[in-house]
């Protein structure tokens, strides 16, 4: 089979994708797949890579690039995608649709929950419509030096910064959570624990999407579920996130030390399986395919508030995803066979 896999990319999470598109690489049967890696550097163009298992660092690039100045010819013969691509035009559906239009199977969502589960406020309209508990928010867009607020009632009513900040003031207790609608990896992302964090936080979200959250802040556990399957769905055991931070930044994410991700053995065996059943539920509502990791809280009431979905997880060998199903059974080589054999299928 010949099987490309297209990494780094035009989003901020272009360094994570190199990461987790390498390991990838170095963990795909050399007798199973013919390897093409195509690597997408920050501009957009697409290169070939020579195949060797090298696994580079975080913040390298691959060497010895050969530029492809066309893409649909050079996939013309190509079997299976793998995407591999974080955040914007690689895990929102652009990369998805481009496949579509040449035929191609690829691994992962298809185009339409690709793009709803990029957006998180699209996730959220649509999990709520299914009953799916999420936390509570406000949509805000910029218009030159004014800010329109769209509550989840869908009311619309525009504001000042001043006006803004006491609209939020007056829905929501501290801290509360400021993100991009479309972002990953925490960038952009800023827990306000104060009103004078709110306005740079609101700001600085504003630089990644042009649509942004503000959210209710939620205190309790953070923990994740790897779905796998198309149609029969494979949840894995629950991982949690302990954070030595405020929250899971990207530092915490990608830089720290302390940071751990865990099979915790003392979450009870009913909540485990209203998270596993919540999150089989939203792949579902979202229309997902092959793969997705759901991320939830768990407040101390024991509600459980689903966070967000990633079509396209981080995918290195220590990654979240690749541990939990490592947890359920399928070690990193059987998973990669498993996500190639269901994109055939898809
Ligand atoms: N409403 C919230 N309450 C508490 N913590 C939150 C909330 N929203 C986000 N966080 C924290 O911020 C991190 C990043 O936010 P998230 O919504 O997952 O964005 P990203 O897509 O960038 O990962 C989460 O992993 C969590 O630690
Ligand atoms: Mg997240």
């Amino acid at each position: 089979m010949k099987l490309a896999v297209i990494f780094g990319g035009k989003s901020t999470e272009h360094d994570v994708s190199v990461v987790s598109g390498t390991s990838i690489i170095a963990n795909l049967n050399p007798e199973k797949y013919q390897i093409y890696p195509i690597y997408i550097d920050k501009f957009g163009t697409f290169y070939a890579c020579p195949y060797n298992k090298k696994i580079l660092s975080l913040g390298e690039s691959p060497q010895n690039l050969k530029r492809i100045d066309n893409i649909f010819a050079y996939l013309k013969n190509i079997d299976v995608v793998f995407p591999v691509l974080h955040g914007k035009y690689g895990e929102d559906g652009t990369i998805q649709g481009m496949l579509d239009l040449l035929d191609k199977k690829y691994v992962g969502c298809h185009t339409l929950s690709s793009t709803i589960c990029m957006d998180k406020v699209y996730t959220k309209i649509i999990l709520n419509s299914a009953g799916i508990k999420q936390a509570d928010y406000l949509v805000v867009k910029k218009y030159q030096n004014e800010y329109k607020i769209l509550d989840n009632s869908y009311h619309e009513s525009m504001h000042n910064s001043v006006s803004l900040i006491n609209f939020i003031n007056n829905k929501f207790n501290y801290p509360i959570f400021i993100k991009p609608s479309k972002s990953g990896s925490s960038i952009g992302v800023t827990k306000a624990e104060v009103e004078d964090e709110l306005i740079n936080a609101i700001e600085d979200a504003f630089k990644y999407d042009d649509k942004i959250l503000i959210e209710e802040g939620i205190i309790g556990r953070e923990v994740e579920c790897a779905i796998l399957g198309n149609d029969e769905l494979i949840a894995s055991p629950i991982g949690e996130i302990k954070t030595d931070t405020s929250f899971y930044s990207y530092d915490s994410k990608y830089k720290s030390e302390n940071e751990q991700t865990l099979i915790p053995n003392d979450i009870s065996f009913d909540i485990t399986n209203k998270i596993k059943n919540i999150a089989k539920k939203a792949f579902q509502v979202c229309d997902c395919k092959g793969l997705a990791r759901i991320d939830f809280f768990i407040k101390n009431d024991n509600e459980i508030i689903l966070n967000e979905i990633n079509t396209m997880p981080g995918f290195t060998s220590i990654s979240m995803y690749p541990k939990l199903m490592q947890e359920y059974g399928y070690d990193y080589k059987t998973l990669l066979d498993k996500l190639i054999e269901l994109a055939k299928n898809s």
